[in-house]
């Protein structure tokens, strides 16, 4: 029997983190050289319904149905499982493997549920159109964070670099040109629910100084979507830096994420910003080709935990 696969990739959020739970756009690209993997394959002879999961990223190997009802993979199981109108699965083996490190706002929990979602539709004769992945994979986040806006999922699903905002149609941005970004790992993890309620409460004592905040973040990604578009790099590093201040106004950076942000300005990076939840995970800095390592040695001398180099690739190339 075939097995089936599917991938997906991590992601990072380049602008408008926060800001897009309360309706702003946001744009986010796929970080392609991590990727997470399901493997779907039946097992010919045994008991319908007996679904076998392993993912040793997360210490799991167990039986589906074993699994608490609310656990987010027996979750997004369950919701394909309900897509395609299936009851019982025919008996089979998921296998997960993840290089996307939890907790760390590179979209792990997404890129999950899509790879899963794919491999399992397509294992069930019906594979799902973007769209469809998008939507569901959207429902599983909501297990994981609460009240998430949508970026993760859809980012994820489509691998490009998108607008996104809630209740508009994803808008695919075209870059003319490849550019870098290096993601620099603060070391401590941040649950990015926690940081959504941090702002949440902060609002609500405040409403008319965050929504300040958020619409200026707003305007600054309408900003930066154009520099993408026209492939003006220093407008892109310029508005990074800027969303860094105001997520530092938000109250969402750490005495960490301000350390390698200052410390990738320092080497001569075009912008940096910390990007996802914030207090803590990871921050990013884009450098002009030559500037990557003078960024990378700061990084390391300022105590980043992990570095990766990503390359944003442009749409007319390979
Ligand atoms: O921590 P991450 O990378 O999953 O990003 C969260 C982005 C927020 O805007 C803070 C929350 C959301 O759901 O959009």
């Amino acid at each position: 029997m075939p097995a089936f696969t599917a991938s997906a990739p991590g992601k990072i959020i380049l602008a408008g983190e926060h800001a897009v739970v309360y309706g702003q756009p946001a744009l986010a690209v796929p970080v392609p050289g991590i990727r997470t993997r399901a493997v779907v394959q039946g097992k010919p002879g045994r008991k319908s319904g007996e679904v076998a999961i392993q993912a040793p990223a997360v210490d799991l190997d167990h039986v589906l149905d074993e699994l608490d009802p609310e656990h987010p993979i027996r979750w997004v199981v369950d919701l394909v499982k309900k897509e395609l109108d299936i009851p019982r699965l025919p008996a089979l083996n998921l296998r997960i493997n993840s290089e996307i490190p939890v907790g760390a706002g590179l979209g792990s929990s997404a890129a999950v549920s899509v790879a899963v979602i794919r491999a399992l539709s397509a294992f069930l004769g019906h594979p799902l159109p973007d769209e469809k992945v998008s939507a569901l994979a959207y429902q599983a986040e909501k297990v994981h964070h609460g009240n998430p806006s949508g970026i993760d999922n859809t980012v994820i699903t489509y691998q490009q670099p998108v607008l996104y905002q809630k209740g508009s149609p994803v808008r695919i941005i075209q870059i003319p040109a490849s550019f870098t970004l290096i993601i620099g790992d603060t070391g401590k993890t941040s649950l990015t629910s926690e940081t959504v309620e941090a702002v949440r409460q902060a609002w609500k004592e405040d409403p008319e100084r965050y929504e300040a905040l958020f619409d200026q973040i707003g305007a600054l990604v309408g900003t930066m979507q154009r520099d993408l578009e026209n492939g003006d790099l220093a407008g892109v590093g310029q508005q990074l830096t800027a969303n860094h201040r105001l997520l530092q106004e938000l109250d969402v950076s750490s005495p960490e994420l301000d350390r390698l942000v200052e410390a990738s300005l320092d080497a001569g990076a075009l912008g940096a910003k910390l990007s996802g939840g914030g207090r803590g995970g990871n921050m990013i800095a884009l450098v002009r080709a030559g500037q990557q390592d003078a960024v990378v040695g700061s990084l390391q001398e300022a105590g980043a935990a992990g570095i990766l180099v990503s390359v944003v690739r442009g749409s007319t190339e390979d």
